[in-house]
């Protein structure tokens, strides 16, 4: 009885694909040594091998903290665009407090949602086929009482929500993540206006994970990919792209996630502008054939 309860649960939710598809068919010698690191590993250790619970956010928060760690930060932001019922909220809270005691940088956590599940598609761009009006309620009272004290709970249409979360990030907390889990074309484009602050308010490179991206219908004329090629045309200094290379520099290399993580670009960051981004010391390339 308990067995097939157990099987259900693990066939669930992706979870099948997750276990079946993605990791039994990675080499056997790196399942082991996995083995091996959930139970000994510490925590970067466990996000390099896909260990923990939504990879998709573990890469890029301890990514985007070790980022900050490097330009002498102390403390940084990231936040998740839909958080419905507010699993992934809550591990994303976890996340950040295991990433902020590997990496002692503080991360504080915002989720944005309308509270009241999606709102009416425009067109067919907002994929209608797979989303609809009400989708995705959330129990405010419940989630609210559940959150630890470094989330923040932002409830109304992301158009609205932005502009003034916008006006209260720091240069000292800059954004280090944004995962847009919106579901809809219009509202990804109201979502990566976050992406239009000053600079500083962002690490110069932003992970941003597009949740939305792998169903069969989802096409760069749709979605949040649409959304992402309309800030890309409008914005000459901000670019979203797909995560460089990402997929060759994880040792699992079948992880759905990994298709789904893109960088934002801010090519007018002072790390990414000649006067500022100088460096103290030149580069040298060593060469073994002169003596
Ligand atoms: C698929 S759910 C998010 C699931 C969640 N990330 C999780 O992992 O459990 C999509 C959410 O996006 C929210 N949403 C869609 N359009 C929005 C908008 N324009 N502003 C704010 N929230 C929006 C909906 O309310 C819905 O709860």
């Amino acid at each position: 009885m308990l067995n097939s309860y157990v099987i259900r649960r693990a066939l669930s939710d992706g979870k099948y694909r997750k276990i079946f598809v993605e990791r039994l068919s990675e080499p056997l010698h790196l399942n082991l040594i996995a083995l091996g690191v959930a139970l000994f590993g510490s925590y970067r250790a466990k996000v390099a091998f896909d260990l923990m619970v939504r990879q998709q956010y573990a890469f890029p928060i301890l990514f985007a903290a070790e980022e900050a760690k490097k330009r002498g930060l102390s403390r940084i932001t990231v936040l998740e665009f839909g958080v419905a019922a507010g699993a992934g909220l809550l591990n994303m809270c976890d996340l950040a407090r295991r990433t902020e005691a590997a990496t002692g940088i503080a991360i504080d956590v915002v989720g944005f949602d309308t509270g009241a599940g999606m709102p009416p598609a425009i067109d067919y761009r907002d994929m209608p086929e797979y989303f609809q009006e009400g989708d995705f309620p959330m129990d405010f009272e419940a989630l609210r009482r559940a959150l630890p004290g470094r989330c923040r709970l932002v409830i109304g249409d992301a158009e609205t929500t932005i502009p003034a979360f916008l006006a209260s990030v720091t240069d000292e907390a800059p954004i280090g993540f944004v995962s847009v889990d919106v579901d809809y074309y219009s509202s990804a484009v109201k979502v990566l206006t976050v992406l239009d602050g000053r600079p500083e308010q962002y690490l110069p490179l932003v992970p941003v994970y597009l949740d939305d991206v792998s169903m069969d219908g989802a096409n760069p004329w749709n979605g949040e990919l649409l959304a992402v090629s309309e800030f890309n045309a409008d914005h000459p200094l901000r670019k979203i792209a797909p995560f460089n290379v990402l997929r060759s520099k994880r040792v699992f290399k079948n992880a759905g996630w990994i298709d789904r993580m893109f960088a934002a670009h801010i090519h007018d960051h002072p790390a990414r502008t000649p006067a500022t981004a100088k460096r103290a010391q030149q580069a040298y390339i060593p060469n073994e054939y002169l003596r």
